[in-house]
């Protein structure tokens, strides 16, 4: 196996992953209607529902698509209903947009992106609204707020609303389990966590649920036809995204081997390391430490009047780290991601790297004034 040139990405995803992973994709050309792909399709699924849920109970829908083409098959494909979203950054404000799109009727339900939810006035909205769906956001990427799925899951059992959740960026790293949190659709993609390729997006649920859906709004992301395709024929309706199976079925592989928990611990010891790094350069979190997933940091930028954000990606991209401009309108920030196929040499770079980077802002003023 060759060697690819190594890159730190500290984006919230697609991740850094394994050179196996990477060489997974190399495989011999194969029609994906053949026994054996339907047979890898069938491993993965299966797996994917290991990590979250009983596999007889429940199954894995995949898709060819982003992440956001799962959270589109779920909420264009529930039974009739108003559905109430819990807004608290740009993932929970997409849902929002995929909902108007499509003209269901939705209410928006708007919290804090850098607080906790208060959960009194979420039970007042929903006792109000009588929701038939509630769907949220588990870790908001924009800012790396964790939300507690488990107080919204018990309202949605007490007012009898279906619960759907975007884990995108939970599912692999933070244990979740849909029973005992009421999570009635789960969704998540191959390329953060999971430390696989981008391409592959999944929604997993119980087999009895799937089988009610009615037809979906969407042609392509219809959640119960593709249930149906894949249970009667082993095979997606349309093309999937092969080379990409491949690679997740390895990096799955690779979790496996790692645990959950220890990946989560492997990540939190990197976000111990940034947090250390910037309380050394005097540089602060949006977020409250204790509201933290330790997976995403949104950090306010240096007071600098030369910090740029661009210039700042370009001194450490050229320095094979990537880091991610941060996402919302109403606060500065960047976006330090510590997940993927990384480890504490990789942090401790990057926290080395940010204070040459802050130097030479110090040397720009220093410069400017003498
Ligand atoms: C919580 C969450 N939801 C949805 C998405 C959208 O995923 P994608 O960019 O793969 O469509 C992301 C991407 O970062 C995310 O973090």
């Amino acid at each position: 196996m060759k060697d690819v040139n190594r890159k730190i990405l500290l984006n919230p995803g697609p991740a850094t992953t394994t050179d196996a992973v990477k060489w997974a994709q190399v495989v011999s050309d194969i029609c994906p209607r053949e026994a054996d792909f339907v047979n890898l399709i069938k491993r993965i699924r299966k797996n994917l529902v290991s990590w979250v849920a009983d596999e007889t109970t429940h199954d894995a829908v995949i898709f060819g698509a982003s992440g956001t083409g799962a959270v589109e098959a779920v909420l264009t494909s529930l039974p009739p209903g108003k559905v109430f979203v819990i807004n608290n950054g740009a993932y929970g404000h997409r849902m929002i947009q995929i909902l108007e799109t499509y003209g269901v009727d939705t209410i928006e339900f708007n919290s804090s992106s850098i607080k906790r939810i208060d959960f009194s006035s979420l039970e007042k909205a929903m006792s109000d609204t009588k929701p038939e769906h509630v769907a949220m956001v588990h870790h908001e990427t924009t800012t790396g707020l964790l939300n507690d799925i488990s107080r919204v899951g018990n309202l949605c059992q007490k007012y009898s609303a279906t619960f759907i959740v975007d884990a995108m960026s939970s599912y692999g790293a933070i244990p979740i389990d849909m029973a005992s949190t009421h999570v009635d659709y789960l969704v998540a993609s191959s390329n953060k966590n999971l430390q696989g390729m981008a391409g592959c997006s999944f929604v997993i649920g119980k087999h009895e649920f799937f089988k009610m859906l009615p037809p979906s709004k969407s042609f392509y992301f219809d959640l119960g036809a593709q249930y149906r395709a894949l249970n009667n024929t082993g095979q997606t309706r349309f093309t999937p995204p092969v080379q990409v199976l491949y690679a997740l079925e390895k990096a799955l592989q690779e979790l496996k081997q790692e645990g959950i928990a220890r990946r989560y611990e492997r990540y939190v010891s990197l976000w111990q390391r940034l947090m250390k790094g910037l309380k050394k350069y005097d540089l602060s979190c949006l977020v409250p430490e204790t509201e933290q997933s330790k997976l995403i940091t949104a950090v306010i930028p240096p007071s600098s009047p030369h910090y740029d954000f661009q210039k700042m990606h370009d001194f450490f991209y050229e320095r094979d780290i990537t880091i991610y401009p941060g996402k919302l309108a109403e606060s500065d920030s960047f976006r330090i991601a510590n997940i993927g196929d990384l480890y504490p040499k990789d942090m401790e770079l990057f926290v080395s790297c940010l204070g040459d980077y802050l130097s030479s802002l110090q040397k720009v003023n220093d410069h400017n004034q003498g």
